[in-house]
């Protein structure tokens, strides 16, 4: 079975056919980094007109390998959560599309679609799972017990990860997007130089909060312009960064070894899920507790379609079907 997905919820516009919820047909990512880079972070009207010039050249694209919409089974689309301009510009096109082809429309969620693009990367890869979830807005860990199913064990309290890191760069100058340029900035460092804080809920083990970090890195810098003392950026990438993925990996692997699962696994998805740093400390920290990881690609951590037309199979088969009267939302809970 072959599903058309679409995504247009922040600044990619991305369609994508993939087979039975594993294999990549075609999957087109054309980014809006250029348009917003001017403004230092994304602009929601400007992402909502550049997803309307984009989105129909986008899909023509991604059908071509496929043959076109008659060789399509299903059209999936996120419809939530994320920028609601951005969201609706999406789900109006695949409906109409959806419509005029006679074939069926899934909704799919942004934050589930993230989970999945586990699976285009790993074959073998079948819930139950743990996942943590780690994307600009949403920083999340989750019990997915099957493909449609999940429950939060628990999230972040202010910021997302991706937004911490964003806001780090923006601090040093860095511009936008932040999270690559603070990874390739923060090799060239040392991560012990400075220790910024960590924080933990003693009633609520899986929570996090990054706002802490982000006051810190804030106050340093500050201190270092009052006083003329020169900032050493990559030591305050570097140590920025151990702050961030230490605490994500702590939890992620407390997470696996409390949860009760057949098997000791876990996924980590999402935009924040490309760091190079996390990427390694996560891995060291699953061998050394026999957690079986999963990580996508570095290609698919980011928005793209491949991954909503991949959940996009599995809420199909599970029978899910959008009404007519389909609309967006600018956030929704991943559990509904
Ligand atoms: O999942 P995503 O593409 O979009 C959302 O659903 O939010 O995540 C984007 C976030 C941004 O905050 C971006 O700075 C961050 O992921 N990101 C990174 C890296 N690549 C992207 N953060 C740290 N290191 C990276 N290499
Ligand atoms: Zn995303």
């Amino acid at each position: 079975m072959r599903i058309l997905g679409i995504e247009s919820s922040c600044d990619e516009t991305a369609a994508a056919v993939v087979e039975d919820g594993r294999k990549i047909i075609s999957n087109i990512v054309r980014t809006q980094i250029s348009t917003h880079e001017l403004y230092g972070g994304v602009v929601p009207e400007i992402a909502s007109r550049a997803h309307l010039e984009a989105i129909s050249s986008v899909t023509r694209l991604a059908l071509e390998p496929a043959g076109g919409i008659e060789n399509i089974d299903a059209v999936a689309v996120t419809n939530a959560p994320g920028l609601i301009g951005a969201l609706l510009v999406g789900v109006g096109f695949a409906k109409g599309l959806a419509f005029s082809s006679k074939k069926p429309l899934v909704p799919v969620h942004h934050i589930r679609g993230h989970v999945a693009s586990a699976y285009l990367s790993h074959s073998d890869l079948k819930p139950p799972f743990i996942a943590l979830i780690v994307s600009g807005g949403h920083s999340h860990l989750v019990l997915v017990s099957d493909y449609t199913s999940y429950r939060i064990l628990g999230g972040t309290r202010d910021d997302a990860a991706g937004e911490s890191f964003d806001k780090a760069a923006r601090v040093l100058g860095l511009g936008y997007p932040g999270g690559p340029k603070m990874d390739a900035l923060a090799k060239s460092g040392n991560s012990d130089a400075i220790h910024f804080p960590r924080v933990h809920f003693a009633d609520a083990p899986f929570d996090f909060s990054f706002s802490g970090v982000k006051t810190s890195i804030i106050n340093y810098a500050h201190n270092a312009e009052q006083t003329g003392r020169e900032l050493n950026k990559p030591d305050v990438a570097a140590s920025f960064s151990k702050a961030i993925c230490e605490i994500l990996t702590e939890k992620a692997i407390l997470a696996v070894n409390t949860v009760d699962l057949p098997q000791k696994k876990l996924v980590v998805a999402g935009g924040v899920a490309a760091n190079s740093m996390l990427r390694k400390m996560i891995s060291d920290a699953a061998e050394k507790n026999g957690v079986s990881l999963y990580i996508p690609d570095i290609s698919l951590c980011g928005d793209n379609g491949a991954m909503i037309a991949s959940q996009g199979f599995f809420e199909y088969v599970s029978g899910k079907r959008a009404e007519s009267d389909l609309n967006a939302f600018a956030t929704e809970s991943i559990e509904l």
